[in-house]
């Protein structure tokens, strides 16, 4: 199976690659540099020679404050190249998967969110994967849209920005409070969840998915939680979820629920702590 790998250097990119090659699977790697996927006429080119049996899209604009300074960006490559992916996907009978995110909605259910709820972006950036979504959907039968949530991965390419665990190591280091917000959600690790993915892909059930680990908590609780782990003297402090000022919206409570997965029964992801320790094992934090 030759499986094409769009934003393939990124967190969640990084670790799908390498599940899909210790897959033995034929795995085609792109970057930006190769293609950029706002470019379609040289998307579409490379796609037809490649001629791929899966198209995975990794890549996104998903920095959301950025999304909302450059909205036609952000619509450029969460909706459009998704549109266009999808569409080039049937028109070459390839299968599509394409990550999407908790911040479809509007964060105002505290239970969380499973895929029969109603979407409602309250920002740039959840409106442009929305989109991209329902044109996947509408443009390849063969299509799996994954919404997943606050992502950490051992990418660090190219100076990218630091995950949300890796600055609480560093900050650990450095101060003796950690203010932190409490916005709900189920921290993913990209390990974890490449894993799912590909297992996913291997099946026939398309369709819409929500993918991330188990459990719901909040970004302060994790921050707790890494601190411990780690044995650090940091002091962390909850502060209200508007403490940070934002150039856009943020949804507060944005916890998704594997619905989908469970009833296909795919869904073998692990609890957020689970996936936490492992991450910092990887990172050689914990033994
Ligand atoms: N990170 C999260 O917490 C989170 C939460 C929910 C959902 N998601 C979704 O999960 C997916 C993976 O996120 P991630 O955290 O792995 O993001 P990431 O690390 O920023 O990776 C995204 C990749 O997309 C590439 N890219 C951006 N614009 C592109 C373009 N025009 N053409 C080709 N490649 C382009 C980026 O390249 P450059 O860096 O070189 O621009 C980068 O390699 C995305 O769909 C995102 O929306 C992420």
């Amino acid at each position: 199976m030759r499986i094409a790998v769009f934003g393939s250097d990124g967190q969640l990119g990084t670790d799908f690659v390498a599940t899909v090659k210790q897959g033995g699977q034929d795995c085609v790697p792109l970057t930006i540099e190769d293609v950029d996927l706002t470019n379609a006429p040289r998307v579409e080119d490379l796609l037809r020679k490649l001629r791929p049996d899966v198209v995975v899209n990794c890549a996104a604009l998903h920095d959301v404050g950025q999304c909302e300074e450059k909205p036609a960006l952000a619509t450029a490559v969460n909706r459009d190249a998704v549109g266009m992916l999808s569409r080039l996907c049937g028109e070459m009978d390839a299968k599509l998967l394409t990550i999407s995110t908790d911040y479809v909605f509007d964060g105002t259910k505290i239970e969380g969110y499973t895929e029969d709820d109603s979407p409602n972006p309250i920002n740039q950036y959840g409106v442009s994967k929305l989109a991209g979504e329902r044109l996947a959907l509408a443009n390849n039968p063969k299509t799996f849209v994954v919404r997943t949530q606050s992502l950490y991965g051992v990418s660090q390419l190219r100076g990218k920005k630091t995950n949300f665990v890796d600055l609480v190591l560093k900050l650990s280091k450095e101060r003796d409070e950690l203010k932190v917000d409490q916005c709900r959600m189920a921290p993913t690790g990209t390990a974890c969840l490449a894993e799912n993915l590909y297992q996913l892909l291997c099946s026939d059930r398309y369709g819409l998915y929500h993918m991330s680990c188990q459990g719901a908590t909040t970004w302060y609780e994790f921050a707790r939680k890494i601190v411990d782990l780690i044995g650090a003297k940091i002091r962390v402090t909850p502060v209200p979820n508007d403490f940070f000022p934002k150039n856009f919206r943020r949804p507060e409570n944005t916890y998704l629920i594997n619905q989908g997965l469970a009833h296909a029964g795919l869904d073998f992801m692990p609890s957020w702590e689970e996936s936490l320790r492992h991450y910092l094992t990887a990172r050689g934090v914990l033994a």
